[in-house]
């Protein structure tokens, strides 16, 4: 019952918030640099967090709140209800194309994933998924994955993994590159994990993302029977950034001990 109720509520914010980023392309971005030059953020994607804080402090007292923009909790452990947030998802697709962004909300309790939300703000597709529950894009229940082989495959990874870099041995990739189907990058963890719950890709991968990134996509990608680990293979590390691997089933395992070498 409380996680019916806990549902109905982050759907309806979310659905607002969505409202709120259309309405802004109206208006003038002002856009910051953050940890480096291409690492963007926006006033739209701080409002959008102070959004969603201020109402579930109103509505959920001693529920926290990880939010990638730093308004929520500084937290050390994942006791009682945490929501992790990422009021837009691939904020450079937001700045440069007005598309391709998401909001991401994953509700855990006690560190386990119990609701999952991906919401595609500009097709209003909303990816959403309670554990045991399945797996839905708007109204209608997304179909359990069917397995695949590598050269069926169409993996979701960014460029910038397969030229030599200080985290994976780009070999691997470039193998792996060749092996499967078809590469895509979408620019927002998200979407792609949505992509991979609705088989529109098979896996994706990268060398770091955080918490709130992923909380959301991993609920519903596990819900359709998607295997979401780092890239060691071992269960993600929700109170900081990671590795990060979703894939079918059948795919999950041969990508770890084929391709992925970490440095
Ligand atoms: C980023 C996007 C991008 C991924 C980055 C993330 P942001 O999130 O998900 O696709 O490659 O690692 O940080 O900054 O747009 O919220
Ligand atoms: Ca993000
Ligand atoms: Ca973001």
């Amino acid at each position: 019952m409380e996680l019916q109720k806990l549902d109905r509520y982050a759907k309806a914010l979310i659905k607002e918030a969505g409202r709120k980023i259309r309405q802004s392309f109206s208006s003038k971005l002002a856009i910051e640099s953050k940890a480096d030059a291409n690492d963007l953020v926006t006033n739209i994607d701080k409002e959008i967090e102070q959004f969603f804080i201020k109402h579930i402090r109103h509505d959920f007292e001693g529920h926290f709140i990880l939010g990638e923009e730093g308004f929520g909790d500084r937290l050390t452990n994942l006791d009682g209800y945490v929501w992790m947030l990422d009021p837009i998802d691939g904020t450079m697709n937001f700045i440069h194309q007005q598309r391709n962004f998401a909001i991401s909300l994953g509700i855990y309790k006690d560190g386990i994933g119990v609701l999952g939300y991906i919401y595609d703000v500009i097709h209003d597709e909303l990816y959403s998924a309670q554990k045991g529950q399945g797996a839905y894009l708007n109204d209608e229940p997304i179909p359990l994955l069917e397995s695949t082989t590598i050269s069926e495959a169409i993996i979701g990874m960014n460029a910038s993994w397969v030229v030599p870099n200080s985290y994976i041995e780009n070999e691997g990739l470039v193998r792996l590159v060749k092996d499967v189907r078809g590469i895509r990058s979408y620019g927002s963890a998200a979407l792609e994990l949505a992509y991979v719950a609705t088989g529109r890709i098979d896996a994706y991968m990268s060398m770091r993302l955080s918490p709130w990134d992923v909380a959301g996509g991993v609920v519903i990608a596990q819900e359709v029977g998607a295997v979401a680990t780092n890239l060691n293979g071992q269960p993600l590390k929700l109170l900081g950034q990671d590795t990060f691997l979703v894939a079918r089933k059948s795919l999950h395992d041969t990508l770890i001990e084929k391709y992925i070498i970490l440095k």
